[in-house]
C-alpha cells in the first residue's frame, strides 16, 4: 500500500524551518510573535517578488532563505526604542501625512561642522517648526571628491570627520524625542570605488567583481551605450570608465562611483543587510537615491524598468517584516509619467515632486502658470497611503522635467521651453532676475541644467525688489498643495550663491556648490530684524509653516483644481470636512483680478488664514504682484 503523504511544503515551510533552526523563532517570546504575524502577512509578496527577479537561478530559494534569516537576525537586533516606535506608527500609520509635517535638509559639516553641531541646533530646528530632518550622505567616502558624500565607502561607518556611528544613533534618538524623524539617504545604485567590495573587485576578485557591471573589454559597454544617456557627461563620456587593468565598468555618475548589480542576488542580499543596518540605528526614512538606474537590460535605457520597482517592493517587503517603521522616499527625478510609478504603499510612500519644483520655477519666469496648473491638475494625485516631498530647490539642480506632450497643448515646444528656461535662470535672458550658473551644459544634446539657491534663483542677489516675495510665493505653493514641504535650510534666510565653490578642492567643476553655502552665519543673525531681507524671508516661512500646521486642509495631499480663469493667477482647492481652503498665488508683475463670476462656487464670506483679513468673494478679488492667499471658504449651497 503506498503511504498517503501530506501536502508538499511550500516554500514559506522551507523558510520558516530554517528561520527555527537558524535564530529560534520562540512562539511564547513577544517580540518573534511579531516578527511572525508579519512574516506571514508580507512573506507571500516578498516571495513573488524575489522569485520574479531570481527565480531563473538554480539557488534562488536558499538566496531567499538566506534573505530572511539574515532579517530575522536584524530584528532580532533591532533596539527596544525603535521596536515601541515600531507599533506606534503601526497604529498610526497615516503619521507623514499630517499637516503638520515640516522637513529641513543639509549638509552636516556645511551646516553644523559635525553631527555633534547639528545636535546643538535642535531648538533652532523646533523653532523653526521641523518634523523631518534630511541629512545628507554623512558616510565614509573618498576624499576629496565624492560627490558631496553620494559615493559611499562603507554603510557602517560615519565620516570620521563628522563623527561616529554611536554619535549618530544618539542623534537619531534625540531628534525623535524632539518630534523630529531623521531621513538618511540610501545609496544604493552604487557604492564608491573605494568600498570594500570595489577594491576586492579591482584586484580581480571573481565574487566582488560580480557585484558590479565589469566587462573584459568595449563590446558589451559599446552596446548598452546604444541606449543608455548620458547622466555627467562633464566627468565622463557614456556610461563606464576603464580600469587600470583594461576592463570597464558601469559608472552612470562619476567615475568613482560604480553601479552595482543588482541581477546578481548577493548584491541585493548584502544591501538588504545594510538597510537594515541603516534602520537599526533609528534612521526613519531613507531617501532611495537615483532609484530610476538601479536595473539594466540590454537594448533598453536602462533607466525605470520595471524590474526597478520589483526590486524596490522586494526591498519594501523586506523591511515590512523586519523593520517595520522605516518608510521609503523616492529620488525619481525623470518624466512625470515615471516619477508617478514609484509611489505606492508597497514600493516608496513618499517622493520628491520634481515637476511641481520645475514649474513653479517656470512660473516665476514665464508669470503665467498655465503648465503649473496643469500639473496640479493631472499630475497630483497620489494612491492612498502615500504623500509628496514638496520643494522648492534641492541639493541637485533644476532640471526641467516637464512632459513634452503636456506643454504641446498650450503649443509650447518642450525643447525651446527648456532652452528659455535655462537662458533666464543663467541671466542670458534681457530682462531676467535671476542668478543662476549652468549644470552639465551638453551642447551636444543641447541639454542643461540649472544651479543656484532659491534666493539667487529670485533676484536677491541682483536686489530685484521683487526677490523676497518671489522667495515666498514659491514656498508658498510647495506649503500648501499638499505633502510634506522641505526647505533647504539657510533658505529661510534668504542665502545667496556660493562661487568660492569653485576654490574647494574636489567641488569645481560641479556648479551644483554654488547652491550648497557653507552656514549662513550673518544672515541668520538677522533673522529676527524685519527690515531686512533675511528677517523678511524668516518671518514670511515662519508663518507659512505655523499656519499649515494649525490648519486641517492642508494635511493630506488631496487637492481639487481650480481656475482662475488669469493664466497670472494660480489657484487650487483643499478640502477638509466642512471648510475648504482656496489657494490663490499671483505670479504675474501687476495687480491681477478675479471676478465675482469665477468666485461664485463659494460662499461670499472668506478669510485668509495668512493674514487674518475677511474678504468678500462677491466683490471680486484683486491680489498684489505676487500675492498670496489661503482663503477659508465653504462650497456654496444649492439655494
Ligand atoms: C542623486 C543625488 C545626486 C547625486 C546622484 C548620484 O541624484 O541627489 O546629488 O549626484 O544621485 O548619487
Ligand atoms: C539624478 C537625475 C539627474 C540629476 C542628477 C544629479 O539622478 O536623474 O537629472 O541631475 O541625479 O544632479
Amino acid at each position: 500500500m503506498p503511504q498517503t503523504r501530506g501536502p508538499r511544503p511550500t516554500t514559506k515551510d522551507h523558510v520558516t524551518t530554517a528561520l527555527t533552526a537558524a535564530v529560534g523563532l520562540d512562539p511564547a517570546n513577544e517580540d518573534w510573535v511579531a516578527f511572525h504575524r508579519r512574516f506571514d502577512h508580507y512573506f507571500p509578496a516578498l516571495e513573488r517578488l524575489f522569485r520574479s527577479l531570481y527565480g531563473n537561478r538554480a539557488d534562488w530559494l536558499e538566496q531567499l532563505t538566506a534573505l530572511l534569516v539574515q532579517s530575522a537576525r536584524s530584528w532580532h537586533q533591532r533596539p527596544a526604542e525603535l521596536k515601541a516606535l515600531d507599533a506606534r506608527q503601526e497604529a498610526d500609520p497615516a503619521w507623514f501625512q499630517s499637516g503638520s509635517m515640516l522637513g529641513g535638509v543639509c549638509y552636516v559639516d556645511r551646516y553644523a561642522g559635525n553631527l555633534e553641531g547639528i545636535r546643538q541646533r535642535i531648538p533652532y530646528f523646533k523653532e523653526l517648526g521641523l518634523t523631518y530632518l534630511h541629512l545628507m550622505p554623512l558616510f565614509a567616502a573618498p576624499e576629496p571628491e565624492s560627490d558631496g558624500g553620494y559615493a559611499v565607502s562603507s554603510y557602517r561607518q560615519v565620516d570620521p570627520a563628522l563623527g561616529t556611528m554611536d554619535e549618530l544613533r544618539e542623534l537619531a534618538s534625540d531628534l525623535r524625542d524632539n518630534g523630529i524623524s531623521l531621513v538618511l539617504d540610501f545609496i544604493f545604485n552604487h557604492t564608491s570605488n573605494e568600498h570594500e567590495w570595489a577594491l576586492r573587485a579591482a584586484e580581480g576578485d571573481e565574487e566582488y567583481s560580480g557585484y558590479y557591471w565589469i566587462f573584459p573589454d568595449r563590446t558589451m559597454p559599446d552596446a548598452f551605450e546604444k541606449t543608455v544617456r548620458e547622466i555627467f557627461p562633464d566627468d565622463h563620456p557614456g556610461s563606464f570608465v576603464e580600469l587600470p587593468d583594461g576592463r570597464w565598468v558601469w559608472a552612470t555618475f562619476h567615475s568613482f562611483q560604480w553601479d552595482l548589480n543588482y541581477s546578481n542576488p548577493d548584491v541585493f542580499r548584502a544591501m538588504a543587510a545594510e538597510m537594515l543596518f541603516l534602520a537599526n540605528q533609528g534612521v526613519d526614512i531613507l531617501r532611495m537615491d537615483a532609484v530610476a538606474f538601479i536595473w539594466k537590460q540590454l537594448g533598453t535605457p536602462c533607466e525605470s524598468l520595471p524590474e526597478a520597482h520589483t526590486l524596490l517592493r522586494a526591498f519594501n517587503a523586506l523591511c515590512r517584516i523586519a523593520a517595520p517603521s522605516l518608510l521609503f522616499k523616492s529620488e525619481a527625478i525623470v518624466h512625470p509619467d515615471e516619477v508617478i510609478l514609484y509611489i505606492d504603499p508597497a514600493e516608496c510612500q513618499l517622493s520628491y515632486n520634481p515637476l511641481q519644483m520645475a514649474l513653479t520655477w517656470e512660473a516665476l519666469a514665464t508669470r503665467d502658470v498655465s503648465l503649473l496648473a496643469q500639473a496640479l491638475e493631472r499630475r497630483h494625485s497620489l494612491p492612498a497611503g502615500t504623500a509628496w516631498v514638496n520643494y522648492v530647490r534641492s541639493h541637485d539642480d533644476i532640471g526641467w522635467t516637464f512632459a513634452d506632450e503636456d506643454a504641446a497643448e498650450f503649443g509650447i515646444n518642450g525643447f525651446d521651453h527648456r532652452r528659455f528656461l535655462n537662458s533666464f535662470y543663467v541671466n542670458r535672458f534681457p530682462g531676467s532676475f535671476a542668478h543662476g550658473v549652468p549644470f552639465q551644459d551638453n551642447p551636444r544634446t543641447g541639454d542643461c541644467r540649472i544651479s543656484g539657491t532659491t534666493a539667487s534663483l529670485c533676484g536677491l542677489e541682483a536686489d530685484d525688489p521683487q526677490a523676497v516675495r518671489r522667495i515666498l510665493l514659491a514656498h508658498s505653493v510647495a506649503f500648501s498643495t499638499g505633502g510634506v514641504p522641505l526647505l533647504y535650510l539657510g533658505d529661510e534666510v534668504g542665502q545667496t550663491n556660493d562661487y568660492d565653490y569653485a576654490r574647494e578642492e574636489g567641488h569645481g567643476n560641479d556648479s551644483r556648490w554654488v547652491h550648497r553655502p557653507k552656514y549662513p552665519a550673518e544672515k541668520y543673525s538677522r533673522r529676527s530684524d524685519p527690515s531686512t531681507p533675511e528677517g523678511a524671508v524668516h518671518a514670511g516661512l515662519k508663518r507659512l509653516a505655523e499656519v499649515r500646521a494649525a490648519t486641517d486642509e492642508l494635511g493630506g495631499t488631496r487637492l481639487v483644481p481650480f481656475h482662475t480663469h488669469n493664466p497670472r493667477v494660480l489657484g487650487y482647492q483643499r478640502p477638509g470636512e466642512s471648510t475648504l481652503i482656496l489657494a490663490l498665488a499671483n505670479f504675474g508683475d501687476d495687480l491681477e483680478t478675479l471676478s465675482a463670476v469665477t468666485l461664485s462656487g463659494f460662499e461670499p464670506d472668506a478669510v485668509d488664514v495668512l493674514s487674518g483679513r475677511e474678504a468678500r468673494l462677491d466683490e471680486g478679488l484683486v491680489l498684489r504682484p505676487k500675492e498670496y492667499l489661503w482663503l477659508r471658504v465653504s462650497a456654496r449651497q444649492p439655494a
